[in-house]
């Protein structure tokens, strides 16, 4: 979702500093993209639709030479993606860039209409500048403006600002939308939505908070607090190089993180192992009941551990959409713990669900990805996934790596609660020394992917079932296939399909059947049998042990992953999944990392 990222400095061409960091902000999905720049003392900005390769091809012959810009990627919320709508804009005396959304702009903006001033653009980011603008115009301190300002605008925000009476200073301020300080020694600085955008620049960053304001210029980096006491801030450094941006030989991001979750998965076990502090000293046995909430794949994660927790350590779970569980009664007792779930650490409708539960009075655990991220920071414990960033819009490590973390919690709390014997317990940390290789194995499985890929491909219409926890493996196959293929697919559990859904089944209609659980196994059987006899194709899903040959009457394609423990199994069978859905992306032509209408982080409701 939108990225902000602005330059202040003599070491390079602001131009050149801006765009850089936007390519890097690319994989937060974006429609159009634009900088603002100083040049001579004047501000000029520069926008256009689409790809940031359009605004290079809009600067190539213009030779802008540049001490400070702000830029901007924008993922439309407010008004359609067009040169007018895209960002920055300027009011006046005021530029700026804005991540987030200003609920409260149509009443801003009729004030200001009455006030007389007009608007170009359809978007509540143009009424924010003109409004900051207006504030300007009675008061010329520029903090006291921004804080007269910013305490009239409901919603979320992250705002990059500059002055035209101020050429080279950089404002920013930031509410529920993450918002950077890059810090360097070269007579540099920068602001930007998350540090991969000034990676190649510096390693050290601010985070900037809410009711904090920055005022940025190339040698100076202030922040002050709402009262407008200067405040002093602790320089994070950022573990992540920028190559881990970079595709590393890899057709895609994609494929590039399918292949990188052997690894992390293996560390992620070897941590829990070696390091006491992680996932081991987080005692949650004592809960009697559990609250999952997460958005999209992370929800899908919980599912996992919903199965995991219910199954092996006799604690309730309840799994939900967390844009769905903030605005419900969420039946939270002194005795329920709310787990969070997100790879980014900055999904809205997931921040929102946890501050609703800390409110509430619920103890919190975040599963995140991003380490220093706003979840991370505000849940009361925070284990890290470790799965370094994620660039493709679709996760795959992000997932795994949650399921991972996921699956050590009900062990560990099962070992606690002596629901899970020492032995079992044993057995299946035994067993994860060998998640690695089983991954590479189940990576290197490459034609038979394609193979299945090429069935599918055409077709529109496609269904995913499983029962039990493969029912879980399911929903996140299914949603991987349609977000970066554009293939309609749904996920049902095996047993529900005759209730209505079967009557989509047509001739040759692709129905891919996940089955690793041997005491359901010929229920699910079943149930394929069901939808091969009204024509479907059918694909089956299943362990080694189980012999191929066996499954010829009824599946059309039978592929086989490692056989393992419940505990591991479905982080090998999603891997084969979302190989099926890359491959079949490939075939079909889509835009793998950044599907479209798609963005990686998604932080406005
Ligand atoms: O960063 P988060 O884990 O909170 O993101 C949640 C979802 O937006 C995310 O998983 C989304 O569903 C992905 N596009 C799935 O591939």
């Amino acid at each position: 979702m939108c990225g902000i990222i602005g330059y202040t400095g003599s070491s390079h061409n602001a131009k050149d500093a801006v765009i850089e960091g936007l390519k890097r902000l690319e994989y937060r999905g974006y429609d159009s993209a634009g900088i603002a720049v100083f040049e001579k003392g004047k501000i000029n900005l520069y926008k256009s639709k689409g790809k940031i390769s359009n605004l290079e091809n809009l600067l190539k012959d213009k030779n802008v030479s540049s001490n400070c810009g702000i830029g901007h990627t924008r993922w439309a919320t407010h008004g359609e993606p067009s040169e007018t709508n895209a960002h920055p804009h300027t009011v006046g005396k005021v530029t700026l860039v804005h991540n987030g959304i200003i609920e409260n702009y149509n009443e801003l903006k009729e004030k200001l209409l009455e006030e007389g001033v007009s608007f170009k653009s359809q978007t509540d980011t143009e009424v924010a500048c003109a409004y900051i603008d207006f504030v300007y115009q009675n008061e010329k301190d520029k903090l006291k403006c921004l804080i007269k300002s910013t305490d009239e605008f409901r919603g979320s925000y992250a705002f990059g600002i500059i002055f035209e009476d101020e050429p080279d200073v950089i404002y920013a301020t930031r509410k529920d939308s993450p918002l950077i300080i890059g810090i360097t020694e070269n007579n540099e600085n920068f602001i930007a939505s998350d540090v991969s955008a000034i990676l190649n620049f510096t390693n050290k960053y601010i985070l900037l908070e809410y009711g904090e304001y920055a005022r940025v210029s190339k040698d100076k980096v202030e922040i002050f607090n709402h009262e407008l006491r200067k405040t002093t801030k602790e320089i994070n450094i950022a573990d992540w190089s920028s190559s881990e941006y970079e595709k590393d030989g890899y057709e895609h991001f994609m494929l590039k993180e399918i292949n990188e979750q052997p690894k992390i998965i293996a560390n992620i076990f070897k941590k829990y192992s070696t390091d006491p502090s992680y996932i081991k000293n987080v005692d949650i046995s004592s809960y009697s009941n559990i609250h999952i909430v997460a958005c999209g794949s992370a929800m899908h994660a919980g599912l996992i551990g919903k199965y995991l927790f219910e199954n092996y350590d006799n604690i309730p779970v309840t799994v939900e959409v967390a844009s769905e569980y903030r605005y419900k009664n969420q039946l939270i007792t002194p005795n329920t713990l709310v787990i969070v779930v997100s790879q980014s650490g900055e999904t809205a409708d997931t921040l929102a669900a946890l501050r609703i539960a800390k409110e509430k009075g619920a103890k919190t655990l975040a599963i995140v990805n991003a380490i220093g991220s706003t979840i991370a920071r505000e849940a009361d414990i925070c284990i890290y996934t470790y799965a370094g960033p994620e660039i493709a819009v679709a996760t795959t490590k992000g997932y795994t790596s949650q399921v991972a973390v996921l699956s050590l919690l009900a062990l560990e709390i099962g070992l606690k609660k002596k629901t899970i014997s020492k032995e079992m317990y044993e057995k299946i940390i035994e067993e994860s020394n060998s998640i690695e290789s089983l991954l590479t194995d189940t990576i290197n499985k490459h034609d038979e992917y394609l193979n299945i890929a090429k069935k599918i491909h055409e077709k529109e219409d496609l269904f995913f079932i499983g029962r039990g926890i493969d029912s879980a493996v399911c929903m996140e196959g299914s949603l991987k296939l349609k977000e970066i293929s554009y293939m309609h697919s749904e996920s049902y559990a095996a047993g529900e399909l005759k209730h209505g859904t079967i009557s989509l089944i047509e001739n040759d209609t692709p129905v891919i059947a996940v089955a690793t659980d041997i005491n359901l196994y010929e229920k699910t059987i079943s149930n394929i049998k069901e939808t091969k006899a009204r024509g479907a194709f059918s694909i089956l899903i299943t362990t080694d042990n189980i012999s191929k040959e066996s499954t010829v009457d009824f599946a059309d394609i039978a592929l086989t992953v490692a056989k393992t423990n419940t505990f591991i199994q479905q982080i090998i069978v999603v891997t084969a999944l979302q190989l099926i859905a890359y491959e079949t992306s490939k075939l079909r032509g889509c835009d793998i990392d950044k599907p479209k209408n798609l963005a990686k982080s998604v932080t406005v409701e």
